[in-house]
């Protein structure tokens, strides 16, 4: 079992495939052209799968494929399938581009949940964020995923002159749909221009919604990142990530893995510690698991007030979200 010092139980591993993605998003790379890491650095299939087992053996129970784009990964559908052969449940954060390549993957796997980035439902704009024109493919395979069963939740980060008039078209989404939309409140890294303005809060999110409909709040879980609300009556539900407002760290449970194989106890703190080297190295890979839980602070979510950012201007210093995997 993996627990802190504050007495938090970690059993839900993120781990980022790959540092590449097919997309182009503005906040989530830097601008200027990012520089892949060398293949050499990058954990490969066996030694993610090795990595894996031992979080598995130390009490882990879920298990997120995050990137860049998980998907883009060629050895996904290998990865995904040595991976379903442990008990954990296996999901994965996705743009939704190649969903359908690799939809029988998912479902032979056992994946019951993905969890898509979608931004905007306007074309213009999308083309905008993500550098890309493939809103109706992404569009296409989410609405592939509900056909064939998985539960879908819509990642969308709330981007400060881009989401406001856009809010009340993506709750209306689920009306019919039994669809599960959030709102991340935007969060700085290194980067990707992050500036205090730029953040819509849950709150003013929540005024937007409220003029329109009326609403319900929904019960949340210890571990859950959202705040979920609904409309009475549609079919799928709405939530906001509150990662600059309101942290939600008494409740993690979360644990990363990067593609090159760090391990970070926290998304925005800057201890990594390099497992990957000490696998390779035959070194005492569980030691260094138990080490990084054992630092873990009791909370560095949250640094939207403004005193706190001038206090730790430090912890802004992170990697890009590209390169965490989110
Ligand atoms: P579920 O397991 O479906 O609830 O997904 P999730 O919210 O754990 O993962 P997802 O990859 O969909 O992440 C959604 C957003 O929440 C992203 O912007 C993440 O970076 C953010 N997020 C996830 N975990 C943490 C965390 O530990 N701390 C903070 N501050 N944000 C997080
Ligand atoms: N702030 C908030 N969310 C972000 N994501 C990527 N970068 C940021 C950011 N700066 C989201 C992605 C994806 C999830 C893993 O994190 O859109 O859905
Ligand atoms: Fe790619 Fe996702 Fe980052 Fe966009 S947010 S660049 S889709 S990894």
């Amino acid at each position: 079992m993996l627990q802190d010092s504050f007495g938090r139980i970690h059993d839900y591993l993120r781990i980022s495939l790959t540092d590449h993605c097919n997309f182009r998003c503005t906040y989530c790379m830097p601008q200027e052209e990012m520089e892949w890491m060398p293949q050499s650095k990058l954990m490969s299939k066996d030694e993610i799968l090795k990595l894996a087992e031992t979080f598995i053996q130390l009490g882990v129970k879920k298990i997120r494929l995050t990137g860049g784009e998980p998907l883009v990964r060629k050895e996904f559908p290998e990865i995904l399938e040595h991976l379903s052969h442990h008990p954990v449940e296996l999901t994965l954060t996705t743009n939704g581009v190649l969903i359908n390549k690799h939809i029988d993957a998912l479902k032979k796997a056992g994946v019951r949940s993905v969890n898509v980035s979608l931004d905007t439902l306007n074309r213009e704009k999308f083309i905008q964020l993500t550098r890309r024109d493939n809103l109706e493919q992404v569009w296409n395979n989410i609405l592939l995923l509900l056909d064939e069963g998985f539960r879908v939740k819509i990642n969308a980060v709330a981007l400060h002159g881009l989401i406001e008039d856009e809010i009340c078209d993506f709750v209306a989404l689920t009306e019919k749909q039994p669809l599960h939309v959030r709102f991340i409140e935007f969060m700085p890294f290194a980067g990707n221009h992050w500036k205090s303005k730029k953040v819509v809060t849950a709150s003013q999110m929540l005024t937007l919604v409220e003029e329109k409909y009326s609403i319900e709040k929904l019960e949340d879980k210890k571990h859950d990142t959202a705040k979920k609300y609904k409309v009475p009556g549609f079919a799928g539900t709405f939530a906001f990530i509150t990662t600059m407002s309101e942290n939600f760290c008494a409740g993690c449970n979360r644990i990363r893995l990067t593609a090159d194989g760090k391990i970070k106890n926290c998304l925005f703190g800057k201890e990594e510690l390099d497992l990957l080297g000490a696998l390779r190295k035959g070194e005492d890979v569980e030691k260094l698991i138990r080490l990084s839980i054992s630092r873990k602070h009791k909370a560095l979510g949250g640094q939207f007030d403004p005193d706190y950012l001038k206090a730790n201007p430090d912890q802004i210093i992170n990697r890009s979200m590209i390169k965490i995997g989110g």
